[in-house]
């Protein structure tokens, strides 16, 4: 792709950032954050891999992790009631075993994708042989490859109010909070060596929500739950929301001081700015994903750095389902590489941020 290299060689060697340019010996994240302890990932599908060859290989070249946008969903493992589906994410390890990435597991315990037929059997009491089962086959499956599990996905939602801020999820109302201290401990049992995370969102702009989930931290790690890491979802917004830069820093201050890694899992920014030059876009999500590294890094710095979806060609905000503020599914330029597979502003910032770390 003439662009996308002539783009990928101008901005590797002087990166470019509003006038400045560093050279840099790093050629692409995946080598940078190789260097600075930071796994480079993107969410991806199956027949992103296997069926969009230039998409994979620039994939292969910006990250060494990969995570399962929909395949480890339980609507796409349990599509099918009586019959457990892994095909998709067989796939996706085979991928990555073949090409040396690592994977995440996302998620193992969601509240959201629940078949109808799995729906029934937690009312019907079996939720947690059902979590078990899950746990321990997918798990199980899958240790030589995926190192690093988001065991329970956005269990904190304090506009449901429930005590603690936990939301109303076919798992809470079954077996209470419970549900999240059960599966980090089987997570441990069948995944002994992998990092265990706890993964939620919206806590650089809720200090509601960031207060519950802390809150609910500061539970499991007095309460000896296996976990290492907290996930940070970091779906940012270009407009309409501000993050809440010292609190956000503080709440990953205390994290750190609960002895637990921050990760960050799956960065983008809802841009939804349709109307405005493409340049103007790429400039303001550019400089959202500034302000909020930045904050991050004053604090710690994340093993591992993911974004949902590495190319604008597949994000998930151009579908209007996920972005009602764009009803029409206009692209969505939230990530760091365009539609062409071309970088953007944004990786030269992602870039720069990284190579500055110490
Ligand atoms: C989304 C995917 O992008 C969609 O393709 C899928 O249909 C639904 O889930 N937070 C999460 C992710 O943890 O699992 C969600 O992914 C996006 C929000």
């Amino acid at each position: 792709m003439i662009v996308g290299s002539l783009a990928a060689g101008f901005l590797t060697n002087s990166i470019p950032l509003n006038g400045r340019s560093a050279p840099s010996k790093y050629r692409t994240l995946r080598e940078l954050g190789r260097a600075k302890g930071v796994s480079i990932g993107a969410a991806t599908s199956a027949a992103q891999l296997y069926e969009d060859r230039s998409f994979a290989d620039v994939l292969l070249s910006e990250c060494d992790r990969i995570v399962p946008e929909w395949e480890m969903k339980w609507s796409a493992i349990y599509s099918v009631q009586g019959r457990v589906d892994l095909g998709g994410m067989d796939k996706i390890c085979s991928f990555a075993k073949e090409k040396g990435l690592r994977v995440r597991g996302h998620p193992l315990i969601w509240h959201a994708r629940l078949p109808v037929h799995i729906q029934a059997e937690i009312d019907a009491g079996r939720a947690k042989v059902l979590l078990k089962n899950h746990v321990s086959f997918v798990m199980s499956r899958y240790q030589d490859v995926i190192d690093s599990w988001d065991v329970v996905n956005e269990a904190i939602l304090p506009s449901d109010g429930n005590s603690n801020g936990f939301r109303s999820s076919p798992w809470f109302s079954a077996l209470g909070p419970s549900y999240i201290h059960n599966a980090f401990e089987l997570a441990r049992e069948f995944a002994p060596n992998a990092r265990l995370v706890y993964n939620d969102y919206n806590v650089e702009y809720d200090g509601v929500k960031a207060d519950a989930v802390l809150s609910l931290l500061k539970s499991l790690t007095s309460a000896r739950i296996p976990i290492d890491a907290v996930g940070l979802q970091s779906h940012l917004w270009a407009t309409r929301r501000r993050i809440e830069r010292e609190k956000f820093i503080r709440f990953c201050g205390s994290i750190r001081d609960l002895g637990l890694e921050i990760l960050v899992t799956e960065l983008d920014v809802r841009e939804n700015q349709f109307e405005y030059s493409t340049e103007h876009r790429d400039r303001v999500v550019s400089k959202v994903v500034e302000e909020y590294l930045k904050a991050l890094l004053s604090v710690a710095v994340p093993k591992e750095l993911c974004f949902w979806g590495l190319s604008d060609r597949y994000s998930w905000l151009s579908k209007p389902q996920y972005n009602p503020e764009n009803p029409r599914g206009y692209v969505n330029r939230g990530l760091i590489l365009d539609e062409k597979l071309a970088r953007k502003e944004v990786w030269a910032t992602v870039f720069s941020l990284l190579d500055k770390i110490k």
